[in-house]
């Protein structure tokens, strides 16, 4: 099939001519289809187009908006299924999880609805007499959304309803790996009535088409999802026009269990967190610190656990365990892999790919467990993004929190323990942009701040009402009906 770009509301091909091919992770014969490789030239268009929209879409009444944005969330909610099994096919992780993926869209859609009747600014007295100040919200302008292929709808969705909420026009640039979800979730908001121009899509690389983005002189904010160092490199080169840039970055996220947790609880938690979605989460669970006292029965247990785990084609009922997304990053994950055996922890289980039956026509990797794993090993520190779980072993709560604390990360982090003392120290001194108690670290809702300190990101948080902080430029606005000339500072002296 034929994909294409999206300028003014028509679907087109880029004149360049060139293309690139996305394939179905599971099944290598399978291709979803060629998606145009735009450059500068696509990027300067989609930009101008964005441009001109923001004319009539940033003094649009915001809840006329927040209308279309709902309807966008009511065809969702009806495309759901249809945009999960085209979403599985893509990416590869189980219908389960592409569902859930569509629903928070779907939530997300609602949210930034909603948001449109408030917006809220503030508003404070003034220090002199008849002048009332104000200082509102106002769109911040054509806004350039870069995104991973993880979650190919939801994590779009976070930056671009609110953006479009608040009144910006937007150039999307989806990951490489996830082009066709970009294309139906932003079919949805077409079908809901966007107007044209408010919504551009450019489909291709990093290089030749988000570099231009991030370049451009008339974007002012670049929202950004994946790797730490894809995130300094925009970054770096944003900085040139001093636009905004919106970060939310890798993880090395850990699951605390201590020695009064619930076990079942805790074990179901760290299956989900470190093997859901393959492992390729900002969110997933990477690291286990196990207190002293159950490390052995618990890791007995996980290993009984994981071992039963059914990987395969995510459109298979009963997988659970889906496809790693390409030949790149299984070799990624296998050079991590290398290097914890090098480094001395003990791999307990996997460690290779799994190439069994059908697994031969994809880029499977089996889930794997490093035990006896130490901090300062890269194992412990760097991010894998894959079903590789580094399980490590503490003596107390300071421990087991200092030990949590020692990446150069801090997206999400868990602990798991029924003393609600040990919790409230834990939610005090973890060093994470989202700490959970008694759950795991992926379950991020759309309607609260997300995102991470340290090399996660640049201190914005999406989702919830932080979104708009990124989105937003606040005016402050002094009128003064006193009818004479009134001096600040002077008058007051
Ligand atoms: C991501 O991995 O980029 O909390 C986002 C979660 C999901 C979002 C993850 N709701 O894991």
């Amino acid at each position: 099939m034929n994909m294409r770009n999206l300028l003014n509301n028509e679907w087109i091909n880029s004149p360049s001519g060139q293309t690139f091919e996305n394939r179905n992770p599971a099944d290598q014969e399978d291709i979803i289809g060629n998606f145009p490789r735009s450059d500068a030239g696509d990027v300067n268009a989609a930009v101008n187009a964005a441009r001109a929209a923001l004319k009539m879409w940033r003094i649009m009444p915001a809840p006329k908006r927040g209308d279309i944005i709902r309807r966008a969330g009511d065809i969702l909610t009806q495309k759901k299924e249809e945009i999960a099994n085209a979403m599985t096919r893509e990416m590869g992780k189980p219908l389960i999880e592409t569902r859930g993926d569509v629903q928070e869209a779907i939530d997300t859609a609602y949210y930034a609805a909603g948001e449109t009747r408030r917006l809220f600014g503030l508003n404070a007295p003034s220090e002199l007499p008849d002048k009332m100040n104000l200082s509102i919200r106002v769109p911040i302008g054509v806004c350039g959304i870069i995104t991973a292929w993880n979650f190919p709808v939801a994590v779009p969705s976070w930056k671009i309803l609110p953006a479009l909420a608040a009144g910006n026009t937007i150039v999307f640039k989806p990951a490489e790996d996830a082009p066709y979800s970009a294309n139906l979730f932003v079919e949805c908001l077409l079908e809901a009535g966007l107007p044209a121009g408010v919504l551009n899509i450019v489909h291709g690389f990093g290089e030749e088409c988000g570099d231009a983005l991030v370049l451009h002189p008339d974007v002012n904010v670049i929202a950004f999802t994946g790797s730490t160092a894809v995130g300094k490199h925009i970054a770096a080169k944003a900085s040139q026009t001093l636009k905004r840039v919106s970060l939310e970055l890798g993880g090395k996220n850990a699951q605390i269990v201590m020695d009064d947790a619930d076990m079942e609880l805790a074990l179901e938690g760290a299956l989900w967190g470190a093997f859901g979605t393959t492992g390729q989460r900002c969110t997933a669970t990477s690291r286990l610190i196990l207190h002293e006292k159950i490390y052995d029965t618990f890791i007995n247990k996980l290993i009984s656990r994981v071992t039963k785990l059914k990987i395969g084609d995510g459109r298979k009922p009963g997988t659970e365990v889906g496809p790693v997304i390409n030949e790149k990053q299984i070799q990624r994950i296998e050079h991590y892999v290398h290097i914890g055996k090098d480094e001395g922890a003990v791999c307990v289980l996997g460690g290779d790919r799994e190439t069994k039956g059908d697994c031969s026509r994809g880029w499977f990797y089996k889930p794997t467990i490093f035990i006896d794993v130490t901090p300062e090993m890269r194992i412990a520190r760097e991010e894998v993004f894959g079903p590789v779980l580094s399980v490590m072993k503490v003596v107390s709560l300071e421990h087991a929190i200092e030990v949590l604390n020692s990446t150069d990360y801090g997206l999400s982090s868990s602990i798991y323990t029924q003393n609600i003392s040990n919790s409230f120290a834990a939610i005090r001194d973890i060093e994470s942009g989202i700490v959970y108690v008694n759950c795991p670290t992926i379950g991020a809702e759309a309607h609260m701040p997300f995102g991470g300190v340290k090399q996660t990101g640049n201190g914005h948080r999406e989702g919830g009402w932080t979104v708009f902080d990124i989105f937003t430029e606040w005016k402050t606005v002094y009128v003064d009906f006193s009818g004479k000339l009134q001096k600040a500072q002077i008058d007051n002296n």
